[in-house]
Formats: structure tokens, C-alpha cells, sequence
């Protein structure tokens, strides 16, 4: 699927680096012609030789070398899709900035082809909120991001910050060339519950498992389009090529599609909660002995679908979920008049549908009705998806 694509990778400083070779084999034996270029982080944990064998290339290394043998210009001429994996936190930092310090950064400046970025550090080094914001906006800019995941790494720490598997890479960089009638549109999606905080350690949440939402991320960028998933807390992988934030409550939930914003569409598949507790104990309520339990008052949360249909840089498609029990299409219809999104997809609960792989679903919009069987959800998902194409035809 790969073939006869022309793919420069910067390999920035990363103990994750060898991933990077791994992922060179892959695309190679894809058909892919692969070029490295190595910044001096990344010349800390691989070789030039290394990534020169593995290449099959000649690696560029330094600025002025590379300007008399190909330069930055026709380097980043020459690439139908610009790879950083991985890409440290400082690497990011000079993308956000746009510094052209080095010759990875003028090429990543050059470049016109698609960018993924391939984040790999320390889980307190991605959660800080300046590498946040570098991936905000970076991501506004259109560049694409996979990972960083979960799982083992060079310190005994936990969280996010792992660089993606090659094979994820792999997908991803296949995704970047997806041809679909959704290329060049950047959809926002939100999945999964929220959790409220009650204290430091309990929380109000619900029973939403993720799984519409994250198929439907899936089938967006199935059909090329570049996505933004908003994620409440769950156990999925994200889906190859798509750019997933990670939230907690429904505040942060709408800080995070606020920043995702400028979008062409936006689908609020997330079980947000409707209230928190008004005010979070900052330490561990104690039960005191023959003390009452004690009272939680609750506060209403944003809407963030509300708040994203009547934003100043308002997607042109705005798609809401609704789950009913009953009157299903009667209390869509107001849904849809009373947030002001353009579609809701008004789900019928009354079954076992948390959870489960089926949905029934009725799609509303000001013109009418349509009834879909119940379905597995990825099929729920491709259907939504072909519509969002065909509204943009
Ligand atoms: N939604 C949201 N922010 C909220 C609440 C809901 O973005 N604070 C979105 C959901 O993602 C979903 C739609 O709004 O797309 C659901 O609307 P909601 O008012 O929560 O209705 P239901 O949960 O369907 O139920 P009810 O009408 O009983 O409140």
C-alpha cells in the first residue's frame, strides 16, 4: 500500500529511537523508499550507520553538509510524507515554534507534504502543559500525531509517553495517503464518560464504554479525514491515524474541543456528565465515627455540544447523540432545536446498549427521520461516516 511513496524520517533523541529502524523494515517492505534524517538527540541512541543500512539511503545529519549534497529545499521537496519518530518533547517544542535551527527543522518548515508525529518521553514531560500546548497547536496545524501509548518504559514510571509500536506507525503513515472522499477534512470527535471528581480519590461516572465513539474516530479516518478524538476515560486503543486527547472531567473535556477547534465537522459521542460535585474536597473525606453520611451538592457542567454549536468558529456540521428510553425521535427533534447542532443520532437505551457491541439508532435532522436496524457499532460507525462525506460532496 506503501509503494512507490517517498517517506523522510527524523529520528529526534528518544531511548525509544530503535523503534525507528523497526519501522523503516515495515515500510520498506511496503514498497516505501525511506530517508532518515538524524538530529543530534537522535544521533545519542542510533547510529547514522545503523539507519544508513537499514535505509538502503544516504543520512543527513547536518545542515551544511546536506546543503552541498541535496539541501533542506529539495529534501523536503522530495518527501510525499515527513515521519518524526520519534518525536521528544523538544523536538515538538521546535515544531510548535517553528525553529529551523537544525536541518530537521527546516525541512519540517519546507515541507508541503503531510507530517505525523510520532511523540515519545517521560509521562510528566507529555502531561505538562506546555508539550500540551505544542501538540494543540501543532495539531491545529494539521500536523498528525500516533501515540504516545501506554506501557513499559525506560523508567519505572506509569502514563502516557511510550512511543507507538512500528506497526502502529506503520498504519498511521498508511492513513496519512488514505485517498477518501474525506480527505482534508478534520473532524472532532468526543467519546467515553466523564469523571467528576468528588475527592482525590472518588469520582461520579457512568457506565459509557467508548466503543461508538471510538468507532466512529475509526471510520472518519478510514475515509481520510484527519481527527481529533476526545476521550473520557476507557480501555480502547486509539485508532490507527487518529489523534487522541485524553480527559477526565467535562471541564476539561471542553477545554480539550476548544482547542481542537477550527473543525469542518464535530460529533459528541461522549456520555458527558450532566453534573459535578460543586465543590471537590481537597483531601480524602474521612467518615468521622456516628457522624452523618455526608450531603454532595451537585453543579451543572457545560454543554460542551451546546458550546461547540454556537462557537464563533462554529464546525459546519454539528452532530449530536441522544440516549431515550422512550419517544425517541419526539425528544431528539428537541434536543436538536435546543442545542443547535444540525444531526442527532437518537439512540434507543431501553436495551443493553452500554457496552454492548449493537445499536438502534434514528438519524434526525430539520429534514425528517431515518430509521436504521440495529447493527453492530462499527456499522452504525461507517454509515455516520458515509453521511458526514456525503454532506461535504
Ligand atoms: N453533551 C455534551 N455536554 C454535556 C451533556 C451532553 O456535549 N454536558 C452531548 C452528548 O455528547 C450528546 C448529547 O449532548 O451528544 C446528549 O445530550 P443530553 O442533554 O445529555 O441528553 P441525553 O443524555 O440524551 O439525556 P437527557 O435528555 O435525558 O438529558
Amino acid at each position: 500500500m506503501l509503494h512507490g511513496r517517498k517517506i523522510l524520517l527524523i529520528v529526534s533523541g528518544s531511548v525509544a529511537a530503535f523503534k525507528a529502524l523497526m519501522l523503516v523494515r515495515l515500510l520498506r517492505a511496503e514498497g516505501a523508499t525511506v530517508r532518515a534524517v538524524l538530529t543530534a538527540g537522535g544521533a545519542r541512541f542510533v547510529t547514522r550507520e545503523s539507519l544508513a543500512a537499514i535505509t538502503g539511503e544516504h543520512v543527513s545529519d547536518d545542515l551544511w553538509a546536506a546543503e552541498s549534497e541535496i539541501g533542506h529545499i529539495r529534501l523536503a521537496r522530495w518527501a510525499d510524507a515527513v515521519v518524526v519518530a520519534p518525536a521528544s518533547a523538544s523536538r515538538l517544542a521546535q515544531m510548535a515554534q517553528g525553529l529551523a535551527g537544525d536541518l530537521a527543522g527546516c525541512v519540517l518548515l519546507a515541507t508541503r507534504a503531510p507530517v505525523l508525529a510520532a511523540p515519545a518521553m517521560n509521562p510528566a514531560m507529555w502531561a505538562h502543559p506546555a508539550t500540551e500546548a505544542n501538540v494543540a497547536l501543532l495539531a491545529a496545524r494539521g500536523v498528525r500525531f500516533v501515540g504516545p501509548g501506554e506501557g513499559a518504559m525506560a523508567e519505572p514510571e506509569s502514563g502516557p509517553g511510550r512511543l507507538a509500536e512500528p506497526e502502529e506507525m506503520a498504519a498511521a503513515i498508511r492513513a496519512l495517503f488514505a485517498e477518501g472522499p474525506l480527505q482534508g477534512k478534520h473532524v472532532l470527535v468526543t467519546a467515553g464518560p466523564t469523571q467528576e471528581p468528588i475527592d482525590p480519590v472518588r469520582y461520579i461516572s457512568n457506565r459509557s464504554s467508548g466503543r461508538q465513539g471510538y468507532a466512529i474516530a475509526a471510520a472518519l479516518a478510514a475515509l481520510g479525514a484527519r481527527v481529533t478524538l476526545v476521550s473520557g476515560p476507557v480501555v480502547l486503543a486509539a485508532p490507527p491515524g487518529v489523534a487522541v486527547k485524553r480527559v477526565e472531567s467535562a471541564r476539561d473535556m471542553l477545554a480539550a474541543c476548544e482547542a481542537a477547534l477550527p473543525a469542518d465537522a464535530a460529533i459528541f459521542a461522549a456520555a458527558v456528565a450532566d453534573w459535578r460535585v460543586a465543590q471537590e474536597a481537597g483531601q480524602k473525606m474521612k467518615k468521622e465515627p456516628g457522624a452523618d453520611a455526608p450531603t454532595l451538592t451537585m453543579a451543572l457542567n457545560p454543554d460542551i455540544l451546546a458550546t461547540v454549536a454556537k462557537h464563533a468558529v462554529r464546525p459546519r456540521l454539528v452532530i449530536g447523540f441522544a440516549a431515550e428510553t422512550e419517544n425517541v425521535v419526539e425528544h431528539a427533534r428537541q434536543k436538536l432545536a435546543r442545542k443547535g447542532c444540525d444531526w442527532i443520532v437518537a439512540n434507543d437505551v431501553s436495551g443493553d446498549v452500554f457496552g454492548g457491541g449493537e445499536n438502534t439508532v434514528h438519524l434526525v435532522s430539520a429534514s425528517g427521520v431515518e430509521d436504521w436496524p440495529k447493527m453492530p457499532k462499527e456499522e452504525v460507525a461507517a454509515k455516520l461516516a458515509a453521511r458526514v462525506a456525503e454532506f461535504f460532496e
